[in-house]
């Protein structure tokens, strides 16, 4: 492969236009860098701007009457956001919200999801989980009056193995389910890139009585989902990764339908079999400023806002829901299963140096891919310099991962391309 040959590629790229909507980082000479980094901080799409400048503008022009008059009124601004996040989370309108950040919702939905009850008080994590899920699990356990140590359970990949299959997890729910009150699964796994099949897990997790709530920190726009179909019970979301929503930027929520249709709405039994945290901005619109007593539970998964929501850093993700709806998940999909296909097979030549540890089916990996450096942590992290001192941007997990990600929106065969070039020459340093 040369570098025309990628190029020739990226012209038959449909999607190739898209990337013009997104500010490029640049190197000190002004060029723009290879930004292979999407898996932890999404680009900035250029319409961001303009809609931060609107807020500005109405709030400058407006102040307290922006709330019921700003070009997008703030009361109900979470609003803007639900039809873009409902179709790529293959989710019904009332089933998700933007809202907090993805730790804060985890807690929320721990709160609501799990309860500890006669011998079934343990909760199913994936071995070497993000940090701040395993410390919200942890934290809720002890908060529960409930000794972590011997509630959490880690499920390890086999030995000599870096994936878990799902079969793994069935199995494992098989022995111990009984036991088991919630399993929290990623939908992508953050250090593998491993993908998974959630309504398999949620299935195996009904199947003996267990709440299975996901995290799409890493698949939400990097993969199209079916929550619902799935049957998940809860799922939650940051939106500065695929999202493109910027550092920090609103989170995302979704508690199936059947939980919340029945539920009375002056109630705090907010899901089986907890109770849900309330506060003012989960009641009910229409009679919010009443500011009565009693809560009257807005419809749906908007019962668990607690805030007014940040309309600074929810408007960015009108602007990157807005490219995701003309793009369409399903392209995206299609191109990004090409694109990492290329990219994986680029890599395959570096082996034994450098070797991808994300599984090679298309369904079972969205677009990152988890390449394994040989020869130590000093080595790679060497590498990963070299990589940054020539401008292309990825990232390390220790103790020996570089995490790179075509995204299907900004990225091309062009930058895999050179990724895997310029990896290739460090490597024979
Ligand atoms: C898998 C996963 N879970 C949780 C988080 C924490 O997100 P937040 O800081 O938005 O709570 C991240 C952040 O990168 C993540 O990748």
């Amino acid at each position: 492969m040369s570098a025309p040959a990628a190029r020739a590629l990226d012209a038959g790229d449909p999607l190739r236009g898209f990337r013009a909507r997104f500010a490029q980082p640049t190197r000190p000479d002004g060029e723009p860098k290879v930004y292979l980094c999407g898996h932890s901080l999404g680009l900035m799409p250029l319409a961001a701007r303009a809609l931060i400048t609107q807020e500005l503008d109405d709030w400058a022009r407006l102040a307290v009457d922006g709330h019921e008059h700003a070009h997008r009124p703030w009361i109900p601004y979470h609003d803007n956001l639900t039809a873009g996040l409902a179709a790529l989370t293959g989710a019904a309108a009332g089933e998700v919200v933007a809202m907090n950040s993805l730790t804060v919702n985890l807690h929320l939905m721990l709160a609501s999801f799990y309860r500890a009850k006669g011998a079934r008080r343990r909760i199913l994590i994936e071995a070497g989980a993000f940090s701040s899920d395993r410390h919200a699990v942890t934290s809720h356990l002890a908060w529960a009056g409930v000794d972590p140590a011997e509630a959490l359970i880690e499920l390890a990949p086999a030995a000599g193995a870096d994936t878990v299959p799902e079969s793994a997890i069935e199995a494992h729910l098989e022995q111990h389910g009984a036991q088991i009150a919630l399993v929290l699964w990623p939908a992508v796994q953050y250090r593998t890139g491993q993908a998974f099949d959630l309504a398999r897990i949620a299935r195996a997790a009904h199947r003996h009585g267990c709440v299975a709530g996901f995290d799409l920190a890493h698949s939400i726009g990097n993969l199209p989902m079916s929550l619902h179909a799935a049957d998940a019970d809860f799922a939650v979301w940051c939106s500065y990764k695929y999202l493109n929503a910027g550092p920090g930027a609103i989170g995302g929520c979704f508690v199936h339908q059947r939980h919340t249709e029945s539920l009375q709405r002056t109630a705090h039994t907010g899901a089986i079999p907890g109770a849900r945290l309330a506060g003012w901005w989960g009641h009910e619109e229409r009679s919010r400023f009443l500011m009565e007593p009693q809560f009257n539970a807005a419809p749906g998964v908007a019962a668990w806002q607690l805030s007014n929501p940040s309309v600074l850093s929810a408007a960015p993700l009108i602007a990157s829901l807005g490219i995701f709806q003309e793009a369409g998940i399903e392209r995206l999909r299609a191109k990004s299963i090409a694109l990492t296909g290329f990219l994986a097979e680029q890599l395959q030549r570096l082996a034994p140096h450098a070797q991808v540890i994300t599984p090679g089916l298309p369904a079972q990996r969205g677009c990152q891919l988890s390449v394994r450096i040989a020869g130590g942590p000093a080595r790679g992290r060497d590498v990963l310099a070299g990589l940054a001192e020539r401008g292309i941007v990825v990232d390390w997990r220790a103790p020996d991962i570089i995490r790179v990600a075509p995204v299907p929106l900004y990225n091309g065969y062009e930058d895999a391309w050179q990724f895997a070039r310029t990896l290739g020459e460090l490597l024979q340093r």
